[in-house]
């Protein structure tokens, strides 16, 4: 159970408590990251929100309960099963999407709006990075993983499991510097004024898109990873 959701808190301990928090300081405009040391009184009046607002949404979130108990208690195996049919067919599903959406906003509006053409290009980035990412896990991390948890031996090419591990958080962490790109050139995916349909539902499916692999990613950092870690202590 988390503590008193309150204005006196911490930005940086509300997201450590509950990841969807973020979700919640996102949208509000409240910087979760480097003013995390922040209380959440002066964060909102940084971000001019309004106190009651963030505070309604917080507790909102709170009451529904955290989708992790459901997930913390399943076997590693159901829980890769898990993160493998939903967040790695995801991004399978919507990359080429928003490769399409990105093309097609550079054919029509990249002679004009300068922020287009490095748009496509980082999203593009993003995906060169995701779908090898998604492939190691699949068929070099995960199997590893599972073979752990049932006892089984496996044939370990890259020594101890804590290798793979950090490599697969190090790649977390560069698709997150470029998801902070992309945040940077979409105003936090706020289509202008003058934008298309194409740009529109390009920003809506980006923001989706960060949404679900915040989530992905901690179920891998926070959850998969420290209990496979721990078969092996
Ligand atoms: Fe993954
Ligand atoms: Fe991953």
């Amino acid at each position: 159970m988390s503590a008193q959701i309150s204005l006196e808190r911490r930005v940086g301990e509300l997201v450590a408590e509950d990841f969807r928090n973020a979700h919640v300081f996102s949208r509000f405009g409240i910087d979760f990251c480097c003013g995390g040391g922040r209380s959440l009184a002066s964060a909102c009046e940084r971000a001019g929100a309004e106190p009651t607002e963030v505070l309604h949404a917080l507790s909102q979130l709170a009451a529904e309960g955290t989708p992790d108990d459901a997930l913390a208690k399943l076997p590693l195996g159901e829980l890769i099963e898990h993160i493998e049919a939903t967040h790695h067919k995801y991004i399978r599903d919507t990359a080429p999407l928003l490769l399409e959406y990105a093309q097609k906003m550079v054919r029509a509006h990249g002679e004009h709006y300068e922020e287009i053409k490095p748009l496509a290009g980082w999203i593009r980035a993003l995906m060169d990075d995701l779908l090898p990412h998604l492939q190691k896990e699949e068929q070099i991390l995960f199997p590893a993983i599972r073979a752990l948890s049932q006892g089984q031996e496996f044939n370990a090419c890259f020594g101890h499991i804590g290798n793979p591990i950090r490599a697969m958080e190090y790649e977390h962490n560069e698709a997150g510097q470029i998801l902070a790109k992309l945040q940077q050139l979409t105003n936090h995916y706020q289509a202008p004024e003058h934008a298309c349909t194409t740009w529109r539902v390009c920003y809506a499916t980006l923001a989706e898109f960060e949404a679900d692999l915040h989530r992905h990613i901690h179920l891998e950092n926070n959850l998969l990873f420290p209990k496979a870690l721990a078969l092996v202590d």
